[in-house]
């Protein structure tokens, strides 16, 4: 028998699964581009609404389009007493299980629930975008014992995530902030959060089994963990003047530093860019210039790993920003999320509009034909 010649992609690397037309990354000039838009230009010059509409329609918004567009998330940021009453149960779990749970029982009630029509797609990527800052907010403020603060129509989409959060108005650069870090995590091709959301399109699941699915998959500290590691390492260094040699003795170990590296990215990650400069204004502005110093020294000391392509990714600075904004570090990952539903929606959609169930192989290692042995004679 001639050997079956098989390659194996493992994790997938270098795959085309299909054609998209939702982001482009190029990794080695660094390079994010989303609906053909530069990342460079959207973060100085779109908010966050209008990000979502841009990945949504393909089409960047008119003044009509942009309000009629933000009535709608408005008109739909208010949860069911239901999922409240769920979020109120499991207040102690971690707050990624919370969201996950919560989009779960979204699932089971909402209006359309049953209709695949691509208008209810449309409808529950909406109601799904303006749910997820309310569910991470009610949580933070449940399970801290407080009343949830219900949203307000005045406030932008990142404003009223952080209201609703800490029941007080955010300053405008604080709000900036927020809609500036969503903007950056807003899609980002192929990940594995993406990947795994449409894979479970591919088999026609309804979009809220979708999105349980990337939330569970970008749950981890691979993917997006890792900026609340970032600042756990910040903590332990403790010192500016100590990254240097805490960097170097992780590496000594065969240790990973967190916030560097990327699968695709083998020069600087572009979003990195935008929030090392926001941690710099944020540090000074918040009297916490000192974790800004520690960053800057990780990437200086990590600087001889350029050399094999390992840089700063979007997560490096990510956790300073938050923890200038007073967030605490396990809501890290579910204000990811909160920046990425609406990448997840728009790839869920994309997926249903031109459909092969995604289904890859794997090859094969393990014995051939074993002999079946009755319980009694198991040693
Ligand atoms: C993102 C990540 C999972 C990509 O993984 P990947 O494409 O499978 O890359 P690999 O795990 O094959 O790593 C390739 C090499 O780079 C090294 N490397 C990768 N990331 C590293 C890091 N953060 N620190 C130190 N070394 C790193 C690996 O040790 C490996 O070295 P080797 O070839 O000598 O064994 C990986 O870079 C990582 O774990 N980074 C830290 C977590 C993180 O910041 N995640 C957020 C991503 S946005």
């Amino acid at each position: 028998m001639v050997a079956e010649q098989v390659v194996v992609h493992k994790g997938l690397e270098g795959i085309h699964f299909d054609t998209t037309k939702i982001c482009h990354i190029d990794g080695q000039k660094g390079i994010l581009l989303y609906r053909g838009y530069n990342i460079h230009d959207l973060a100085a010059n779109a908010t966050y609404e209008e990000v979502c509409y841009l990945l949504l329609h393909d089409k960047l918004p008119t003044k009509q389009e942009l309000a009629e567009f933000d009535a709608a998330l408005k008109a739909n940021r208010t949860l069911p007493s239901v999922v409240m009453d769920i979020i109120r149960t499991f207040k102690d779990a971690h707050p990624m299980d919370v969201l996950r749970t919560a989009v779960s029982a979204l699932g089971c009630i909402d209006p359309d629930v049953k209709d695949m029509s691509m208008e209810a797609n449309y409808r529950k990527a909406i109601r799904l975008t303006a749910q997820f800052p309310t569910i991470v907010a009610a949580h933070e403020r449940i399970r801290k014992g407080l009343e949830p603060v219900s949203p307000r129509d005045d406030l932008g989409h990142a404003a009223n995530f952080l209201w609703m959060l800490k029941g007080e108005e955010p300053d405008p650069d604080a709000a900036r902030a927020m809609d500036l870090d969503f903007i950056l995590h807003a899609e980002h091709s192929s990940n594995a959060s993406a990947f795994a959301a449409r894979v479970a399109a591919s088999t026609l699941a309804d979009m809220h089994s979708a999105v349980v699915a990337a939330i569970a998959a970008l749950k981890g500290p691979l993917h997006g963990g890792a900026a609340e590691a970032v600042m756990e390492m910040v903590e332990a260094i403790g010192e500016p003047e100590r990254a240097e040699a805490w960097v170097q003795e992780q590496l000594a170990a065969k240790k990973r530093i967190m916030g560097f590296g990327h699968r695709v990215y083998k020069t600087e990650d572009p979003r990195a860019r935008h929030l090392r400069e926001l941690s710099q204004v944020l540090g000074e502005r918040y009297g916490d210039p000192k974790t800004f110093q520690i960053l800057r020294n990780i990437e200086k000391a990590m600087e001889p790993l350029r050399a094999k392509g390992i840089y700063v990714n979007v997560d490096f600075y990510a956790g300073s920003i938050y923890h200038y904004l007073g967030i605490p570090a396990d809501l890290y990952i579910p204000i990811f999320a909160i920046g990425r539903i609406i990448g997840w929606v728009t790839h869920i959609i994309e997926q249903f509009s031109d459909n092969r169930i995604l289904r890859p192989l794997l090859h094969y290692v393990g014995p051939m034909e074993r002999e079946w042995v009755p319980i009694e004679q198991r040693g």
